[in-house]
Parts: C-alpha cells; sequence; structure tokens
C-alpha cells in the first residue's frame, strides 16, 4: 500500500515508524515530514495545510491511504477533499472536527449527551462573562472557543486574570475569529490523563492512557506549552477506570456525534481530569497526541496501519491491538526561547551515540538538515523516547541519553516521570 503521513511533529515521526515496519507499505511519505522522518519516508515539501497541494500529490503518486496528524488540516477539510477524490483517510471530516475545532460545540455535546465536563457558558460579550465571572469567583477558567495552537486557554487564580483573558479574546482579539466566542468554565482539581480510542463512526477500539506533562519547568511550574513529555502506563489508570472512561465519556461522545449528523471517525483523545468525583472531560481532540503518541507508539505491539485502515472503512468491530506491558516515557527537548520565540539553527551532535541503546528511539520533531549537520528549526526538537520494565528504568535510559546529546541551545524538563511529580 502506498502511504502518506501529513505533518512534521515528533508525533508524526512516531506514526511514520510505526506505519513503516508494516508488512503492507510499499511506499511511505511524508508531508512535509522533518530530518527525522526522511529516515522512514521520503519526504515532499507541501504543507500540512495546503489541501490543494496535498490532494495534487496524493493523485499523482496513487496514494492509497493519507494519515492525518495535526488538527489545522482536519478542521479545514483535508479528509473531506481526499475522500472526494475517492482517497481514502485517517482522520474525522470538518464537520466532525469541530469537537476539537469549537469548545464551544464540544462542551454543548457535553450538556446533551450527560458526559461529566466542567460546568459553563459561553459568551460574545465581555462585560457579560466578568458578571459571570465575578459572580462565580476565582479560581476559574477563560477559553477561547476555537483554535489557538495551545494558547487560548487561561487557567485564573484570580479574577483579574480571568479577566484580562476575556479581553484578550473579545476585545483585543489575539486570537483572532478563534477567541469570537469564549467558554469560562468551572476550576477542576485532580490529575491529568490523556485517553485514546479509534472510532470507525459506529465502534470505538479504545487504546491506552499516557499522561502528557504541559508546563513548561520542573515542578509543574511555568507557562503550558504543547507538552515537555510524557508517559504510560499512567499509575492508577487501570481496567476499570478505562471502561467508566469509554462508558461515561468516550461511547456517549460518538453517540451524540452520530445524532448530530456528524459521525466521528479517527481518533477521539480525551483530555481528562481525575477527580475525587470520577474522570471529567477537559477537552476532545480528534487526532493523536503529542508527545503522548511518541510512547503509545513505543508501547505498541501490533501492525497500527490495519487498524488506521479499519477505522477508515468502518471495520474496528472485530479489531484488536496488542501493547507491551513495559513503561515508556518520552522526554521532550526544546529550544532556548521556547514556548516564545525558539532560537533557530542550532547544531545537534551526538544523536547516533544517544540512540545506541536499543531501549531508546529519538523522534525528530523541529530539526532538518543541512549536508551532513544537524539542525534545530523551531520550538520542540526532540522527542527523547524510551522503553523499560518500570517507569524508573524507562526514565534512566531517556536522561542517560540526553546527557550524550551535544547540544547547547536545548533543554528538556529533568522530572518527567518522577514520582512526586507524576
Ligand atoms: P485544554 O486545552 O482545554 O485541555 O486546556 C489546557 C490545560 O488547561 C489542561 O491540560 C489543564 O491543565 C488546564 N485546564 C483546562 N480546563 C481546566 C479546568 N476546567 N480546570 C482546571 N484546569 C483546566
Ligand atoms: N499533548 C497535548 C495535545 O496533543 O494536544
Amino acid at each position: 500500500m502506498r502511504v502518506l503521513i501529513v505533518g512534521s511533529g515528533a508525533r508524526e515521526h512516531a506514526l511514520a515508524w510505526a506505519i513503516a515496519a508494516s508488512p503492507i507499505v510499499e511506499a511511505l511519505y511524508a508531508a512535509p515530514g522533518n530530518a527525522g522522518i526522511a529516515e522512514e519516508a521520503r519526504c515532499v515539501p507541501v504543507s500540512a495545510e495546503d489541501l490543494g497541494g496535498l490532494v495534487r500529490f496524493a493523485k499523482a503518486e496513487r496514494i492509497e491511504f493519507v494519515v492525518v496528524g495535526p488538527e489545522a488540516p482536519l478542521v479545514l477539510g483535508l479528509v473531506d477533499a481526499l475522500e472526494s477524490e475517492s482517497i481514502k483517510a485517517f482522520g474525522p471530516s470538518a464537520t466532525a472536527a469541530s469537537l476539537e475545532g469549537s469548545k464551544a460545540f464540544a462542551k454543548d455535546l457535553c450538556a446533551r449527551a450527560g458526559i461529566p465536563t466542567a460546568s459553563y457558558r459561553r459568551f460574545r460579550d465581555a462585560r457579560a462573562a466578568k458578571a459571570f465571572i465575578a459572580e462565580k469567583g476565582a479560581p476559574i477558567v477563560v477559553k477561547a472557543d476555537g483554535l489557538a495552537a495551545g494558547k487560548g486557554v487561561t487557567v485564573a487564580a484570580d479574577r483579574e486574570t480571568a479577566y484580562n483573558a476575556v479581553d484578550a479574546a473579545l476585545i483585543e482579539r489575539q486570537f483572532g475569529e478563534a477567541g469570537a466566542e469564549i467558554v469560562v468554565e468551572e476550576f477542576l482539581t485532580g490529575e491529568e490523563a490523556s485517553f485514546f480510542a479509534l472510532s470507525d463512526g459506529e465502534n470505538a477500539l479504545p487504546l491506552i492512557a499516557a499522561r502528557d506533562k504541559k508546563r513548561l519547568r520542573d515542578g509543574d511550574d511555568g507557562p503550558n506549552t504543547g507538552g515537555m513529555g510524557a508517559y504510560s502506563p499512567v499509575p492508577g489508570f487501570g481496567a476499570a477506570l478505562e471502561g467508566r472512561v469509554m462508558e461515561e465519556i468516550v461511547l456517549p461522545t460518538l453517540k451524540a456525534m452520530r445524532e448530530a449528523g456528524r459521525p466521528l471517525k479517527g481518533l477521539l483523545y480525551a483530555g481528562l481530569m481525575l477527580t475525587e468525583e470520577g474522570p471529567k472531560l477537559l477537552e476532545f481532540n480528534v487526532r493523536f497526541g503529542d508527545p503522548e503518541t511518541q510512547v503509545l507508539m513505543m508501547r505498541l505491539k501490533s501492525d497500527l496501519l490495519p487498524a488506521l485502515l479499519a477505522a477508515r472503512d468502518g471495520m474496528l468491530k472485530a479489531f484488536d491491538l496488542r501493547w507491551r506491558d513495559e513503561a515508556a516515557i518520552c522526554v521532550v527537548m526544546a529550544a532556548d526561547g521556547y514556548p516564545g520565540a525558539p532560537k533557530k539553527g542550532g547544531l545537534i551532535r551526538g544523536l547516533d551515540g544517544a540512540s545506541a541503546d536499543p531501549a531508546v528511539k529519538i523522534f525528530h520533531a523541529a530539526t532538518r538538515r543541512e549536508g551532513e549537520r544537524l539542525l534545530a528549526d523551531g520550538g520542540r526538537v526532540l522527542s527523547v523516547t524510551a522503553l523499560g520494565q518500570s517507569l524508573n528504568e524507562a526514565r534512566a535510559s531517556a536522561y542517560a541519553a540526553i546527557d550524550r546529546i551535544d547540544w547547547p541551545d536545548g533543554f528538556c524538563r529533568r522530572d518527567i516521570g518522577i514520582s512526586t511529580s507524576a
């Protein structure tokens, strides 16, 4: 089978690595890919958001299956565009991608379907939003409705911060149209977990849970980022909790999407808060998580590609995937300046030595090659990932690998997977 992966992050590198190992793959391409993905797939210089360019490439190269990594092309309608040319694609239609593309849509769906989540109100008027915040008090959470590159959520410890977040979205329009509406919601406390399930519209296949560490600095300090590390399994996330998440969140969501005339195919990513009352939904995504996918692919024993195809073809019912019992961890190395303006162009050396340990796999995000030299080319640059008999063992391997990487402009959290911050 001729397969194209869309995207250029470490998530897409992990997907490319897993898919390249499938015996049914005949040719693997990535658009646009990166220097790491280039070791698994032929990279083509077409942007992930150039829908026309991607469809033209897929037709010209007789691509038979397209796996879309990031959310932006899904929300723009890439899967619809490909399918209308009879090219099979993994991922939701644009209408189903609203589950991620509009937090207001997702919250209304939860309310209709009785899915446990934070209580909320939607606002387009700043004065009304502030009156609601004044009444509810802090802490409180303000979210831009649309896609805001991970910057649209403010967890406000005091009212002033919440008012400022309202102004940033509704008055200053810092997120453009994505912030023309906001959701103001109840602050939830607990540990977070990300849970993943494949969906073919009708049937769901649970994958596994991972924990994403979103804050920039050790001890869960500093601003939120795209994710500075992840690990799986999540302590305490056993079969009972998984069953509850499937019954209370995943299956009712898929049913509500069908009832809304927007059946969801592809991936359902439930961002959860594990509260004292049970798991509650923080957000939905309709694509694989980054960096969670890096640990999921390390733990996956089965061939990924047939499962993605089954989700596309409505054939998930009889499907099963097998996972390793070992723990996997991913530590993200980012360029100085991230999540603001990262320092680009720094020389990265030592990756061969760092990945000599067979337990270690280094997935690339923003990297590029200039001749033989590997250069950093963005914010999150490397995902150093490792397997181990325990989380501690995986962690030791990942950090030993990191210590062998020579990249003066790079930094990482040092506490990913340490039990005190688990
Ligand atoms: P989201 O993009 O909606 O997942 O939000 C990003 C992060 O903000 C989450 O991973 C949580 O850490 C935090 N967050 C979002 N919603 C809430 C909430 N209702 N209560 C507490 N923290 C939240
Ligand atoms: N790890 C967070 C995300 O993929 O949205």
